[in-house]
C-alpha cells in the first residue's frame, strides 16, 4: 500500500479542552478510510486540521503526492486545495442563490489560469478556457446524478441533491483525496445506497482516495477498506470494517451490541 497522507502524533487542543489527542494514522492511495466515532470525538477536527482550517497544536501531517512531499500543516486552506484536497461540510454550504453549475464552476475556477485581468477583458484564451470549464463542470454534474438540474437554484434542489451538488463543488477541484464530512446525514435509505454507489464509483473511475466520516454504520462498514475510530480525541481502534466492529472498545464507545 501507498501512503498519501501520513498523521503523526496530531493534537488539535482548544484551551484546555483535547479535542484531537495524539492522532496517527496513515490514508493509503486509492482506499476508502472511514473516520467514525461518537459525536464529540474530533472528527470534524481532524479534518479542519488536514485541511488547513486549523493549526494542529502539535504532530505532523505529512502529504506523500506522487510530484510533491509536504507538510500541511504549515499550509493555508487554498494552498492545501492546490495540493490536491478537496473537502465536503458536514452543514451544506453551497452558494444558495447560483445554479448547481454554476456552484461546480466556482470550484473549477480554483484550477483556471486566467487571473483578474483576463476575466475582465476576456481574450480569446479566457474564453476558450471558461467554455472548457463550464463543460468539465457539466460532466461532473453527470457524474454525480445532476446533469438534468444544471440550471436549477441550489436553494431549490432537494436535500439529497444539495448533498450530491457539495461532491460534485469538492471533484471540481481535481482532488486525489477527498474528504467527506457525513455525506449520508439527513438522506432517507435510499438516497444513502445511491450515495453508497456513487462514492464506491468515485473511488474506482476517478481512482480517488476517500477520507469519510460517517455515522451510517451500514453505508461506512459496506464501502470502507479500513476504519479509523476516534473517541474523546483519541484513536480506539483501527483496521478492516470486520475487525473493527468486533473490537470490545469499539464496541463499549459506539457501536454497542448489534454489530458484534
Ligand atoms: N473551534 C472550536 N473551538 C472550541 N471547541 C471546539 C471547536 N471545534 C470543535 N470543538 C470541540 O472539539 C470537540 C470535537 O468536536 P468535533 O466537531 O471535531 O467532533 P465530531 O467528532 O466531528 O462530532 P460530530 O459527530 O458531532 O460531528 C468537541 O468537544 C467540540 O465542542
Ligand atoms: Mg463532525
Amino acid at each position: 500500500m501507498t501512503p498519501l497522507v501520513v498523521l503523526d502524533r496530531v493534537s488539535k487542543h482548544f484551551g484546555g479542552l483535547k479535542a484531537v489527542e495524539r492522532i496517527s494514522f496513515t490514508i493509503n492511495q486509492g482506499l476508502i478510510t472511514g473516520l467514525i466515532g461518537p459525536n464529540g470525538a474530533g472528527k470534524t477536527t481532524l479534518f479542519n486540521c488536514i485541511t488547513g482550517m486549523y493549526q494542529p497544536t502539535s504532530g505532523s501531517i505529512t502529504w506523500c503526492g506522487a510530484e510533491k512531499s509536504c507538510l500541511l500543516n504549515r499550509l493555508k486552506p487554498h494552498q492545501v486545495t492546490r495540493l490536491g484536497l478537496a473537502r465536503t461540510f458536514q452543514n451544506i454550504r453551497l452558494f444558495a442563490n447560483m445554479t448547481a453549475l454554476e456552484n461546480v464552476m466556482v470550484g473549477r475556477h480554483i484550477q483556471s489560469r486566467a487571473g483578474i485581468l483576463g476575466a475582465i477583458f476576456k481574450p480569446a484564451r479566457v474564453r476558450s478556457e471558461e467554455q472548457e470549464i463550464i463543460s468539465q463542470a457539466r460532466r461532473i454534474l453527470g457524474l454525480v446524478g445532476l446533469a438534468d438540474r444544471a440550471g436549477g437554484l441550489a436553494k431549490n434542489l432537494a436535500y439529497g441533491e444539495q448533498r450530491r451538488l457539495e461532491i460534485a463543488r469538492a471533484l471540481a477541484t481535481e482532488p486525489q483525496l477527498l474528504l467527506l464530512d457525513e455525506p449520508a446525514a439527513g438522506l432517507n435509505p435510499s438516497e444513502t445506497e445511491d450515495l453508497d454507489a456513487l462514492i464506491k464509483k468515485l473511488q474506482q473511475e476517478l481512482r480517488l482516495t476517500i477520507l469519510l466520516i460517517e455515522h451510517d454504520m451500514k453505508l461506512v462498514m459496506n464501502i470502507s477498506d479500513e476504519i479509523v475510530v476516534l473517541d474523546h480525541g483519541e484513536l480506539i481502534a483501527q483496521g478492516p470494517p470486520a475487525v473493527v466492529a468486533r473490537d470490545r472498545h469499539v464496541i463499549a464507545a459506539y457501536l454497542g451490541e448489534e454489530f458484534c
